[in-house]
């Protein structure tokens, strides 16, 4: 049985004209009703959930639910207990006899997302599995099997950590044979004019924004652009844009401005930073630290609106100051302890010093950055400078998020 290729782009919502989008379409479609495992590749943000969700919904198991598990966010303790389930008591906090994964997606799918972070104990395990079916759950002998088909995704470069010893070649080998390869967008430019416009159209829709359209000098100036963050960084920028520029027609000059605010403040604009600009670095990496700097002036400038607004009383408490919304501004601590200065250069008040704590800032860090990369973890980890392992834990420690990503499509 072959899946008609339009059919599936409708109904996985995959969009693209290109080439290269079709040729993945081709194969998703050869793939998808054989009961076989498929490695996705693909930098960043190119797609490879949408592609790994293509391949669930296009093939037998599709009324079947889709376990979606990422490897790289698990700490190396429970990895396997998440995976494969434990036997109560079996270690410390064991407290109950519990499925894991594999046992859930029986009959279905599991995506194993960020395959490369895997522990090599684990990787062992996934090959079994992978090759017959068969696990075992922590603290138990008794073999169990899972009738469960294997999607994984990854954008490191697998072969790379094989070589390095972090990637065990045989669970390489098995992945691999059949890999489907996202291409980066800037490869396929063709596609970014219709995301554009379903994005747009989405997006206004749903926020009950007028939508006049993008001009074509906009839109020719879009597919200039390389896009490190592939088509989620589009996606977030057509959204940004249009709210920027609410109900007008988005003009060459617009999307000219909104791309230059993103990489050219270094020098252009009045933000003096020690950054020191690696030429070979990552531009999104720029990009995330001077998005992360604009949003905290925007807030900066929201609470000085509001200590001017309001009553400030002679001890430099605000009295009576509205609860500025948790989300927005992260802890109460920042509230209290900022101080604007007309530069909005000083941001920690002196007297709140031995007040604040480090975790205040860091879960004010956590908290905002999460929210700019719409939860995107690895992404907000690989901003803040930390292990995708270390941002799950202290999303855990401050509560940041309910405990582990686990979704069903
Ligand atoms: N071809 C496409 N058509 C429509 N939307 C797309 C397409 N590719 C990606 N997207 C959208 O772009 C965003 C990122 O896609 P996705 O999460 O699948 O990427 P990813 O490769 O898994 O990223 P990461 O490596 O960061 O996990 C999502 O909002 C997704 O819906
Ligand atoms: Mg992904």
């Amino acid at each position: 049985m072959m899946v008609d290729i339009d059919r599936l782009q409708k109904q996985s919502g995959i969009i693209g004209t290109s080439e290269k989008i079709q040729q993945v379409l081709k194969m998703i479609a050869q793939v998808a009703p054989v009961d076989i495992s498929v490695l996705i590749t693909g930098d960043s943000g190119t797609g490879k959930e949408v592609m790994a969700k293509a391949i669930h919904k296009a093939g037998r198991r599709a009324h079947q639910q889709m376990v979606i598990v990422n490897c790289g966010a698990i700490p190396e303790g429970i990895i396997e207990s998440e995976l494969f389930g434990h036997k109560k008591g079996s270690f410390t906090g064991a407290a109950d006899d519990r499925k894991g994964y594999f046992e859930e997606a029986h009959k279905g799918t599991i995506f194993l997302d960020e395959i490369g972070e895997t522990p090599l104990e684990t990787q062992v395990k996934l090959l079994r599995v992978l090759e017959t079916g068969e696990f075992m759950r922590v603290g138990e002998a008794k073999t169990r099997y899972a009738d469960v088909r294997i999607i994984a995704a990854t954008n490191n470069d697998l072969d790379e950590l094989v070589k390095k010893g972090h990637f065990r070649p045989d669970l390489y080998y098995r992945l691999k044979t059949v890999m489907l390869n996202v291409p980066a967008l800037r490869n396929r430019v063709e596609d970014i004019s219709p995301m554009v416009e379903r994005f747009a159209l989405e997006f206004t829709r749903s926020n009950d924004i007028l939508y006049r359209g993008f001009m074509p000098d906009a839109v020719r100036l879009l597919k200039q652009y390389d896009w490190p963050g592939n088509v989620r960084e589009l996606k977030n920028f057509v959204e940004r844009i249009l709210v920027l520029e609410k109900g007008e027609r988005i003009t060459a000059e617009m999307v000219q401005r909104e791309l230059s605010d993103a990489f050219a403040p270094l020098t252009e604009k009045n933000i003096h930073l020690p950054v020191a600009v690696d030429q070979t670095s990552d531009r999104a990496e720029i990009d995330i630290i001077l998005r992360q700097l604009f949003l905290l002036r925007q807030d900066t400038e929201l609470i000085r609106n509001l200590i001017v607004g309001k009553a400030v009383d002679n001890t430099g408490i605000i009295s009576n100051m509205p609860l500025v919304h948790d989300a927005e501004l992260g802890t109460a601590i920042t509230e209290k302890s900022m101080e604007i200065t007309e530069e909005g250069h000083s941001l920690i008040r002196d007297d709140a010093i031995g007040d604040m704590q480090l975790k205040d800032l860091e879960r004010d860090a956590i908290t905002r950055t999460l929210r700019f990369f719409n939860n995107n973890r690895r992404k907000t980890a690989r901003s803040l400078g930390m292990s995708e392992r270390t941002l799950y834990r202290k999303i855990e420690e401050y509560e940041l998020e309910p405990k582990i990503k686990r979704r069903r499509v």
